[in-house]
């Protein structure tokens, strides 16, 4: 399959929307990182996300509206929901609710759960593409266990990318936040944070007045949100909390200047954005990579769980 490559101008969002009402999958920009979008109605669809991305069909996927009104046949809004998404929609935040029975979403994206992650983006062009087609199922448009992608290029990576996988990309350049969003669900009835991301627990947390609880990561459970072990893995093996680079390492600095620096500066949201482009352009280097400390505060924690993954024991 040859994948067209298709600008974010009104001609581009036509193409990809009947792309998608015909059940084939493209790839599409969010202000975290590049979806995989198909059809949320579509089983067919579905399942191509799965095949292309070569995804456990255990892990289930999110759900992207164009706005709150248009979660509401899908999900049921819970109060504490409703308040979080006035907050924080359109935005980095998923949040995990109870599927509604007559929701006309495919079984095979909640992986037979009976709760389903849903999320508003807020980038122009997935707003606008949303407002073409319903209700799109988009992991993120990287193979399995890769890291995320943060442009067009890193979706279309001869190595290990989705060129020739899928119909098409919609290509509008770099993402703005650079980590997947946030994930919220009430498991046992507690807001608790599934997966750390683009939005700081800490602005949930004040939202809700109270703390949330966390998620016990078990990395078999069905529900275990992007918890798989060895998770946005670069080839090169990761050393975390490396003041200084040791041997042969390539060194991923943090407040301080450098050709991998994720922030001269030391600011969190820069360096989110620019995480997975340098993990991936520090991996080309072809040797160790060692990252410095990043503080465990705000986007920083999302930051840490990512680096976490990425140098995790592999399989
Ligand atoms: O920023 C993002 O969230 C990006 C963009 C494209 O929106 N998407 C993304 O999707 O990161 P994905 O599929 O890579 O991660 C979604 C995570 C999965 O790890 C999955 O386990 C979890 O959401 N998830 C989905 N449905 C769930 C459910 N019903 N209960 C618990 N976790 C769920
Ligand atoms: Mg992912």
């Amino acid at each position: 399959m040859q994948t067209e490559q298709l600008l974010p101008d009104q001609m581009g969002l036509a193409r990809a929307a009947i792309l998608l009402a015909g059940g084939d999958v493209v790839a599409i920009p969010t202000e975290t990182v590049y979806g995989l979008a198909g059809d949320a109605r579509n089983g067919q669809a579905v399942a191509r996300i799965y095949a292309a991305k070569g995804r456990p069909s255990f892990n289930p996927l999110i759900v992207h509206v164009p706005d709150l009104d248009a979660a509401r046949p899908i999900a049921q809004i819970t109060p504490e929901a409703e308040a979080l998404a006035e907050a924080f929609w359109p935005g980095a935040l998923t949040l995990v609710l109870p599927l509604r029975p007559d929701s006309g979403i495919a079984s095979l994206v909640t992986a037979g759960l009976d709760t389903i992650a849903i999320r508003v983006p807020a980038h122009p062009v997935a707003q606008a593409l949303l407002r073409l087609t319903g209700p799109l199922a988009a992991p993120s448009a990287n193979a399995s266990g890769r890291i995320s992608p943060t442009s067009a290029a890193h979706v279309l990576d001869p190595d290990g990318g989705l060129d020739g996988r899928i119909a098409a990309i919609l290509d509008a350049g770099p993402c703005a936040v650079g980590l997947e969003s946030t994930i919220l669900g009430w498991p046992g009835g507690r807001a608790t944070l599934l997966r750390p991301g683009g939005i700081p627990a800490e602005a949930i947390a004040e939202r809700l007045g109270r703390p949330l609880a966390l998620h016990e990561a078990d990395p078999t459970a069905p529900n275990a949100p992007g918890q798989l072990t060895s998770h946005y893995a670069p080839n090169a093996t990761l050393r975390l909390d490396a003041v200084d680079p040791r041997g042969d390492e390539t060194h991923v600095a943090f407040g301080q200047p450098g050709p991998f620096s994720l922030s001269e500066t030391g600011d969190l949201a820069q360096a989110a954005a620019r995480l997975f482009d340098t993990l991936r352009r520090a991996d080309r280097e072809g040797r160790p990579i060692a990252v410095a400390p990043i503080p465990d505060h705000g986007l920083g924690a999302a930051i840490n769980d990512r680096l976490r993954r990425a140098s995790a024991p592999r399989d």
